[in-house]
């Protein structure tokens, strides 16, 4: 029976994108997708799509069994912001949904992909060029639940070997997908607004320097971890990855440069305060040095091919 990938979250902003990416290099019928939601419009008809609660693990699993799957993608999780708002549920999804998906590929030998973060990083960690390895005291929802979801990886790759490979992701920018309910999301509203209004209310203030990624490098970064032989993997925490670092002041001055009118105004709100306890920048050479990570995108070019593409309607 030939082997399957699956995706859960498949909605989001990143699952969307990574759904897209893997069934272009795997082959349609090869890719699964799952999310507690109905298929997103751009994966309708793309492939095998199921709406499954991530913390059902009997249906899951069922699904993991029937399809061969070997390697998961756990995207299901809610973000920075929304977590402050629901405390406990996010908790629930956030760390149930990865032990019940950590027990999956302990039992079936599935290879599991798990997103991390930079929220993993609190208000005592040196916040220029953050270390891989360093002080780790979050002081919020969504990153303590990171944190601790960083150590179940490394403890069931420890006791019960557990192919886990994680990345602390960065802000995520995207033309296809947006996000909802992060910190860094301003970054990604801030084209849209650009192109429909020319103008934006950023909820950040001016200099708030935050470590930010292509969608594009995030993809390549996602897929390039789990494709690298296991021993290159050393790290089974989670590993630091950047590609650069920019405030809302800095990005509103990139975009000005092709929308000459565009003008920014800034109105802080209660996510200032976890951007603040945020790295402004952060060293991934472990990555960089274990297996290979590079990043393409900067802000220059990542401000071309985003407002490239917005100005074009999105395909169906
Ligand atoms: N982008 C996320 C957020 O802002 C951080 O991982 O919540």
């Amino acid at each position: 029976m030939k082997e399957s990938i699956l995706v859960i979250g498949s909605n989001g902003q990143i699952g969307t994108e990574l759904v897209t990416e893997l069934r272009r290099q795997y082959g349609e019928s090869n890719v699964i997708a799952t999310d507690i939601k109905e298929a997103h419009p751009l994966l309708l008809g793309t492939g095998p799509f199921y709406q499954v609660d991530v913390l059902d693990t009997h249906a899951v699993a069922d699904i993991v069994r029937k399809n061969n799957v070997k390697q998961i993608y756990l995207l299901a999780a809610l973000l920075s912001a929304t977590c402050e708002q629901k405390v406990k549920s996010a908790w629930r999804l956030n760390m149930d949904g990865l032990l019940g998906i950590l027990d999956i590929a302990r039992e079936e030998g599935v290879k599991l992909f798990w997103p991390s973060s930079i929220a993993v990083f609190g208000p005592t960690t040196p916040r220029v060029n953050t270390p891989q390895f360093t002080i780790t005291e979050p002081n919020t929802v969504y990153g303590i639940s990171k944190l601790a979801g960083e150590r179940w990886c490394e403890y069931y790759h420890q006791k019960f070997g557990v192919d886990v490979r994680s990345l602390r992701y960065p802000g995520l920018i995207g033309w296809k997908s947006e996000p909802g309910g992060g910190t860094t999301d301003y970054a990604v509203h801030i084209f849209h607004e650009a192109i429909r209004s020319h103008k934006y209310v950023s909820f950040l203030s001016a200099d708030t320097l935050l470590p930010m990624m292509y969608m594009p490098d995030a993809l390549r970064a996602t897929i390039g971890i789990m494709d690298v032989d296991a021993e290159r993997v050393k790290i089974r925490s989670s590993y630091n990855v950047a590609a650069m670092s920019f405030t809302p002041r800095e990005i509103a001055a990139e975009i000005s440069k092709h929308i000459p009118d565009f003008s920014i105004s800034y109105h802080p709100d209660s996510r200032q305060q976890i951007a603040d306890s945020w790295p402004q920048s952060f060293d991934d050479s472990s990555a960089r040095t274990d297996w290979g990570w590079k990043h393409e995108f900067d802000l220059v070019k990542m401000t071309d091919d985003m407002l490239l593409h917005l100005h074009q309607p999105i395909a169906g």
